[in-house]
């Protein structure tokens, strides 16, 4: 133990972002025996089929067609990769990669279009028993996210998530999916990143449904989205886990928040950034305590005093809803990208609208212009940020089991995809660190499956271990030479880091 401790502080101080540290080790690695390898994807971004066979319209059909240029290329999930009719393609290419299971998310208006539990449409529940059936031919897992931000834009209208009553809202539609799928799905997702449901969503409003309530929204979204996890959760565990036998949790996006410099200040702001991002939506669930992180509390209190509102911005839980949320969790659901370097000095006052959630936090963030980024701006190779997030959530929440339910590079368009391979390759070795160091990762998933309309960027940026061809009407997908190696890590569950595949053929190889 002491020699762990050792091991882990040595790491921290010779891993200051300047001196890059070779976390990773020469030579083959394997995966732990009952390790599960996925990839990703989520209902707006590949289902297209957008008001068909009784589907209503959902926020981001709303917000793409009223509001065409603020996507980059104009574009919008009208047809998308169009995974309605091409599902069965679909559950091909994962048979080609030998996955053990496939995440995937549940389009809320194509099951429930009045937004409540009124009315299910049976088309809708087809379409998800055919895609689910068609993956379970081959044993290849669901894993099921209930939402992935594509709210019934009739809810939005109601306020959406800064409703209160949305807790019942999605408490009921997540009764109405256990009801109909739960004796074929042992895997499930709450909410997909709840933070940037809320923050993009409802505070800085770049995305659907584009509510700008700076410093507000994103708040009252947040304990709301918390709590209708928690009672999504109570619901399964208490009414359906014992007869279905799965499990249930919710994915966070989080970034690593390294100190841009090793003076206390920064230390500090890092950590601060690290709570208001995503502790923000761990602590209330997997911390001793729960609640929102005390220094949210803290700050956002005395923001809200010192700028005249008559309480805190940050709403306030019940402590029977502190006790309701606490532990409401199977598995810690991580999306994982990319790093930040954070600091705090003169410059970061008053750069930022107030109220806001920058001007709460008061940190200032950057990357090293030394890390190979791609074509997303944001996501660049930093593995040792990786690292160092699986061993920040191991230390702080008592070593809970982590699901990665997100990881991934985009590129530009083209089949050889070296930054992707290289990404791919780099974080999974840093993934084996934290796990050689005691941390309880028990799944991998790849984002994504296949290019899709990727939120505001449109079609621009490409995620895909499969290519998707948009000009042609069949969507046509091509694996990419990161689909070819991560194949190869699969189907041997180690990872080599010199394996150079043959891309010329992709065959089905197996029992799948
Ligand atoms: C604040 O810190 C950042 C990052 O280290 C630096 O780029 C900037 O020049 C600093 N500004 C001031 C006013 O010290």
């Amino acid at each position: 133990m002491i020699l762990l401790q050792i091991c882990v502080l040595f790491l921290y101080f010779v891993s200051s972002h300047e001196e890059k540290v070779k976390l990773s080790r020469d030579g083959v690695r394997k995966f732990p025996d009952e390790f599960l390898f996925g990839t990703a994807t989520a209902s707006y971004q590949v289902e297209g089929a957008w008001d068909e066979d009784g589907k209503s319209e959902n926020i981001w059909d709303h917000f793409t067609h009223t509001q065409p240029h603020l996507i980059t290329d104009y574009s919008n999930g009208d047809i998308a990769d169009d995974s309605y009719h091409l599902y069965k393609r679909d559950v091909e290419m994962m048979r080609e990669l030998g996955l053990d299971f496939y995440r995937f998310s549940i389009s809320w208006p194509r099951i429930l279009p009045s937004g409540f539990a009124d009315r299910v449409n049976e088309a809708g529940v087809a379409y998800y028993h055919n895609l689910i059936d068609e993956m379970l031919k081959y044993n290849i897992e669901p894993m099921v996210t209930l939402y992935h931000w594509d709210l019934p834009q009739r809810l939005q209208d109601l306020g959406g998530w800064t409703n209160p009553l949305i807790v019942d809202w999605f408490a009921d539609y997540a009764r109405v999916l256990f009801e109909n799928l739960g004796d074929k799905v042992k895997y499930w997702i709450t909410i997909n990143e709840p933070a940037v449901v809320c923050y993009y969503g409802y505070g800085a409003g770049a995305f659907a449904p584009g509510v700008d309530a700076s410093g507000i929204g994103e708040y009252l979204c947040a304990k709301n989205i918390l709590l209708a996890h928690a009672k999504a959760f109570h619901i399964y565990n208490d009414e359906y886990k014992s007869k279905n036998g799965g499990i249930i949790g919710i994915s966070y996006s989080a970034q690593w928040y390294e100190p841009a410099s090793d003076s206390s200040v920064d230390i500090e702001a890092a950590e601060v950034q690290s709570q208001f991002e995503w502790g923000k939506y761990s602590h209330p669930i997997f911390s001793e305590t729960g609640d929102f992180p005390d220094v949210m509390k803290e700050k956002i209190a005395a923001k809200s005093a010192e700028q005249g509102f008559p309480r805190s911005r940050l709403p306030e839980f019940t402590q029977e809803e502190i006790e309701y949320v606490r532990g409401s969790s199977d598995f810690f659901g991580l999306n994982h990208y990319t790093t930040f370097l954070v600091y705090r000095n003169e410059s970061v006052y008053g750069v930022h609208p107030v109220p806001s959630f920058y001007d709460d936090m008061d940190t200032g963030s950057y990357q090293d212009p030394e890390w190979e980024g791609g074509e997303s701006e944001a996501v660049k190779i930093v593995p040792w940020g990786f690292y160092k997030l699986l061993t920040e959530i191991r230390e702080s929440y008592n070593n809970p089991p982590v699901y990665v339910t997100e990881n991934g590079f985009a590129t530009y368009i083209g089949l050889q995809d070296e930054g992707r391979v290289r990404y791919y390759r780099e974080y999974l070795s840093a993934l084996l660190d934290a796990i050689d160091e005691g941390c309880d990762v028990r799944a991998y998933t790849a984002w994504s499956l296949m290019d899709n309309f990727e939120w505001t960027k449109g079609y621009t940026q490409r995620f895909g271990l499969y290519e998707v061809d948009y000009e042609s009407p069949e969507r046509t997908r091509t694996p990419r030479k990161s689909a070819f190696v991560y194949k190869e890590v699969v189907r041997t569950r180690t990872l080599d880091l010199d394996y150079e595949p043959d891309t010329d053929v992709m065959t089905i190889d197996d029992g799948h």
